[in-house]
């Protein structure tokens, strides 16, 4: 087991120790978990060259560490809870043992299909129970995971599947989200058409949506699920072997396949998951999000089996049946730790309290939150009406690319503060940094957000294009991690996260780059240019607003920014919709060509006054036509 802070003494302990000799900390920690062959070395690294080893020559399952050993202590104890979207459908229970048999049925039935160790499946499904059993299966065999969250379109699946050459993929007929049906299997069909890579879909049978099969491509997976046996050896895995990919959006166009490895993140999703929840025997956790985001893959499946927890996936949305629907689901289950994004809390705020107060949640002794800044006003709501001035908040701050939350309160330990994420994790080294690259030293100061030494769960590379994750990551400050955001450390050293300073949106809490979104409106005929920045929004955090250049003004406005969410839509996904479009004659410049945002954004944001010297421009005479544009 592994210890759990226990209160502000110990976390500064266990801090230190875990600076002062970081083998020897995650060494302990990695002790509690069953391995095939124990690691020669700890830690081999190069942050230069963005080479990390965690638990070298290691050898092991991380199935059989979520699953196996939970199923020969507590069989019967729940993994899975299923709460369905539709609160009158029936609840599915999943024990350990349960677990174990249908996650080694289905890893028998992608082995019947020919998957080996290191090929890559793709998992396009909604939070139903073959959801976290097909993740595991793949982790069973040794076959490297790709989630693809099933908000995304064909197009933005298909360039995810071609990316890792997935074999296989893995999807249902349709998901349901409040009274929509979506039609998965109508998708996923138009992403692998003439993708040559895929050798076969498995379909889960859902929503009973007709669909249409290909004959040799396509199965039921259910069908094949009841031949299989129940038992599957776990493949043997090194510690350094690709557990999973998941894509998050970069700078340019493609997104970045982001790979974890088996041990590393093993440990650090078991050891994150037990510091910053505190879950006690018993207790039921629920954390919110979508499997498919790294919250859905550390904090829903991995991170609460790994510690033989009872964690609740909710296929759902929270306005479905009604704004209290989170509430409801609270009191059912009694959750003990909830885990949400910041915008579900703003939309949930903006209610009327009843729906909050009718529901006892007083079994609440965490709440958290993740993926975003959470404003003061938020904080406050959540703390006085769901958490009723008596549940610590845990603003939790990670990304895709660390595999696991690195800045948190501990709560019963640490005195949270809106807005603050407060402290790092034992062993997360953070320093701020200025823009000519110096640590900037003391508190009450700001800038962007390095870490300093390895951490178990960092990504090891982009798949296919390590450079890419050296320049990514390791080259605006050589010898350091870049997180991409900027941070505020402040006079009792608590560190606060204001946001993205690089192309990056968080809308929604879900991470958009802004290429993908220029790219979809470039493609529409009348489109020469474009740009899209964030501006602040109420609920949803950032909101997008393009800036969009076109070559024919005589089209009606609005019909032109319908079909250009419409190409947004088709080729990214509905959660990227611009929500503002003007229509300019051209964009700023600077000489070398480069589309000037920081501009654009002050733009957007009625931020007239702070400009900044646009002389250098190429065409500084266009700020003045979008200025009155906008006006
Ligand atoms: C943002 C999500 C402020 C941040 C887990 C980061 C946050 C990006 C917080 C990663 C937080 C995440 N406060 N901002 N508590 N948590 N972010 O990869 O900008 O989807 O870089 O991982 O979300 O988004 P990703």
């Amino acid at each position: 087991m592994i210890q759990r802070i226990t209160d502000l003494r110990d976390y500064f302990k266990q801090y230190d120790k875990s600076i002062q000799e970081p083998e020897k900390f995650w060494a302990k920690i990695a002790k509690t978990f069953t391995w095939q062959k124990k690691w020669d070395k700890v830690l081999k690294y190069n942050l230069h060259q963005a080479e990390v080893n965690w638990f070298v020559g290691g050898k092991l399952n991380i199935t059989e560490n979520c699953i196996d050993r939970h199923a020969a202590d507590t069989p019967d104890k729940v993994a899975l809870l299923f709460e369905p979207n539709n609160p009158n459908d029936a609840p599915t229970k999943i024990t350990y043992f349960e677990l174990y048999e249908q996650v080694n049925q289905l890893a028998n039935v992608l082995k019947a299909q020919g998957v080996q160790k290191g090929d890559r499946v793709c998992i396009y499904l909604p939070m139903i129970s073959q959801l976290p059993i097909s993740v595991l299966a793949c982790a069973r065999i040794g076959a490297i995971h790709s989630v693809v969250f099933a908000g995304f379109s064909a197009s933005a699946l298909r360039s995810r599947i071609e990316d890792a050459a997935c074999k296989i993929v893995i999807t249902a007929d349709g998901g349901k989200r409040g009274d929509k049906v979506i039609d998965l299997k109508n998708i996923v069909d138009n992403a692998v058409n003439d993708v040559s890579c895929v050798e076969c879909v498995l379909v889960v049978k859902h929503t009973q949506t007709k669909v249409a099969m290909d004959e040799l491509r396509d199965k039921w997976l259910e069908p094949l699920i009841d031949r299989a046996a129940k038992t599957c050896e776990p493949e043997m895995m090194d510690a350094e072997d690709p557990l999973f990919i998941l894509y998050t959006s970069g700078s340019t166009g493609k997104p970045k396949g982001m790979v974890h490895t088996c041990g590393g993140y093993m440990v650090y999703a078991a050891y994150s998951f037990q510091q910053v929840f505190q879950y006690e025997e018993n207790d039921i956790y629920w954390c919110s999000a979508d499997v498919g985001w790294i919250t859905g893959h550390s904090y829903i499946i991995y991170g609460p089996l790994l510690n033989g927890a009872t964690s609740l996936l909710f296929e759902g949305v929270p306005s479905f049946p009604d704004y209290g629907r989170f509430w409801q689901v609270i009191e059912k289950y009694g959750v003990n730790q909830f885990y949400t994004a910041p915008t579900a809390i703003r939309v949930l705020a903006k209610q009327p309290s009843e729906l909050v107060e009718k529901y006892d949640l007083s079994s609440l002794k965490v709440i958290g939150t993740v993926g975003e800044p959470i404003n003061e006003e938020a904080w406050h709501w959540y703390d006085k009406h769901v958490g009723k001035g008596k549940c610590p908040i845990v603003d939790t701050w990670f990304q895709t690319e660390t595999g696991g939350i690195m800045i948190s309160p501990i709560p019963y330990s640490t005195p949270t503060k809106p807005t603050f994420a407060t402290w790092p994790l034992p062993g997360v080294q953070l320093v701020l940094m200025d823009p000519e690259g110096n640590e900037i030293q003391g508190k009450s100061v700001d800038g962007n957000l390095c870490i300093s030494f390895p951490w178990p769960s960092m990504a090891r590379t982009i798949w296919g294009d390590h450079q890419r994750y050296i320049d990514t990551y390791f080259s605006a400050y050589p010898g350091y991690y870049f997180t991409g955001d900027g941070s505020l450390r402040d006079q009792e050293g608590y560190y606060r996260i204001t946001g993205r300073v690089d192309d990056v949106i968080i809308v929604s809490g879900h991470n958009l780059g802004t290429a993908p979104i220029e790219d979809a409106i470039n493609e529409h005929p009348l489109v020469i240019e474009s740009a899209v920045v964030g501006v602040p929004h109420d609920i949803k955090g950032n909101a997008l607003y393009g800036f969009v250049t076109i070559n024919d003004h005589s089209q009606d406005k609005e019909q032109l920014t319908n079909e250009l969410n419409a190409y947004i839509s088709e080729r990214v996904g509905p959660i990227a919709k611009v929500d503002y479009i003007q229509f300019t004659n051209g964009l700023p410049k600077t000489r070398s060509g480069k589309i000037m945002r920081r501009i654009l954004r002050k733009v957007a944001t009625g931020d007239l006054n702070q400009l900044g010297d646009t002389s250098t421009l190429l065409n500084p005479e266009c700020v003045e036509d979008i200025i009155k544009g906008k006006l």
